[in-house]
């Protein structure tokens, strides 16, 4: 049993179930061939989408597309976040093409019982501070928060509104007449920023949406209203999530010893991973003599989601492993520097963007 919707991910995903159940389609070979080269997509991480091909065609004409992702600022930011927002980097720098970045701080607001408006503001400039350190190009790229900027978003959020019934977001979301009605509206609020060039510009702009699959849900809704509003239908590319160092489905900032955040120093690296859940077998003897088992290592997922673009080197761990070379401890010793010096220079980063949040937080 696996559960995927915006607010809960659990237990192991079987992502080709997902592709059916959501409706979503498959990134086929020939769409590959078609898209600039990253191991994200070689690897079939990011391995679903609505639409891409219609991205591709604007982008051959000469069309002007924009993308768009977002946050909800809840808490910290761990490596997991960092992987749809490094994959719409990549698609900036090889297209050249704006992003404009949500954060929801009334979405994380109206969903949680413990975050005031303040505190949900407040980690929306420190997730900020995670964004910007991807090094994203100021001139290309809006991040902005919802409720700063209200006077754009809401014009079209409630014409989307007026389009999508209670029984459809129950229905979509799960929700109940004990839901508050904050939380019924917002998807609407989701919704706005795939239509806002359209809108600012008076003209149809169509817009990319590159994010984890858990996000699917609210695009499917922003897609059913498109086209009676006189907008574009949104494209999407989706991306598979980072499995947690305990060994379930997604890395969840709820359980802090099993994601790895972009503020752990190298100490508590080292403590995460070493801790982290394996494929290994009970002991080395056994591990020499029938090997392990990455299938299911959340350090091998790691190796692999994040750490190692070179196809030939994630091979020969995955090879080393199952013929019982590689033990756990050498792979997990290779994993925390992997991702201490990662870490090293993205806080260095993250410190630069301290003195520049100006030139990427703003109002549109
Ligand atoms: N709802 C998302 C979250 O909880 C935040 C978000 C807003 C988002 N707009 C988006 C995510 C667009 C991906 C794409 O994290």
């Amino acid at each position: 049993m696996f559960k995927v919707t915006p607010w809960e991910v659990s237990g192991k995903i079987d992502y080709q179930k997902l592709i059916e159940e959501f409706g979503v389609s498959k990134i086929t070979e020939e769409l590959l061939q078609k898209l600039p080269d990253h191991f994200m997509l070689r690897r079939g991480i990011f391995f679903a989408h609505r639409d891409l091909d219609k991205i591709i065609k604007a982008r051959e004409n000469g069309e002007k597309f924009y993308l768009y992702t977002g946050r909800g600022p809840s808490g910290k930011i761990h490596i997991g976040h960092l992987l749809p927002w490094a994959f719409n980097l990549f698609l900036q720098k090889e297209w050249g093409t704006e992003l404009y970045f949500q954060l929801t701080d009334d979405e994380k607001f109206l969903f949680n019982e413990g975050l005031s408006l303040e505190d949900t503001k407040k980690l929306a400039y420190d997730n900020a501070l995670d964004i910007i350190a991807l090094g994203f190009d100021p001139k290309k790229t809006t991040i902005f928060l919802d409720t700063e900027n209200m006077n754009v978003l809401y014009p079209v959020a409630i014409k989307v509104a007026k389009r999508v019934t209670f029984s459809t977001a129950k229905a979509v979301f799960g929700f109940d007449s004990s839901t508050n009605i904050g939380s019924i509206f917002y998807t609407s609020i989701q919704s706005a920023p795939a239509f806002l060039l359209s809108e600012l510009e008076k003209r149809s702009i169509m817009c990319l949406i590159p994010c984890a699959i858990d996000q699917d849900p609210h695009f499917r809704i922003t897609r059913d209203v498109a086209e009676p509003l006189g907008y574009p239908k949104p494209a999407s590319i989706y991306c598979k999530l980072l499995p947690s160092l305990a060994g379930s489905d997604k890395m969840s900032s709820s359980s802090p010893e099993s994601s790895v955040f972009t503020t752990d120093d190298e100490e508590t690296v080292r403590r995460k991973v070493m801790n982290a859940f394996t494929g290994g077998a009970p002991t080395v003897k056994e591990q020499r003599l029938q090997g392990g088992n990455p299938d299911i290592c959340s350090v091998y997922a790691y190796h692999f989601f994040c750490f190692e673009p070179d196809d030939d080197r994630v091979k020969g761990i995955y090879d080393r492993c199952r013929n019982g070379s590689l033990m756990c401890g050498e792979c997990k010793t290779m994993l925390v520097d992997e991702i201490n010096s990662f870490l090293l220079k993205h806080r260095k980063k993250r410190e630069w963007a301290k003195e520049h949040i100006d030139d990427f937080v703003k109002r549109i």
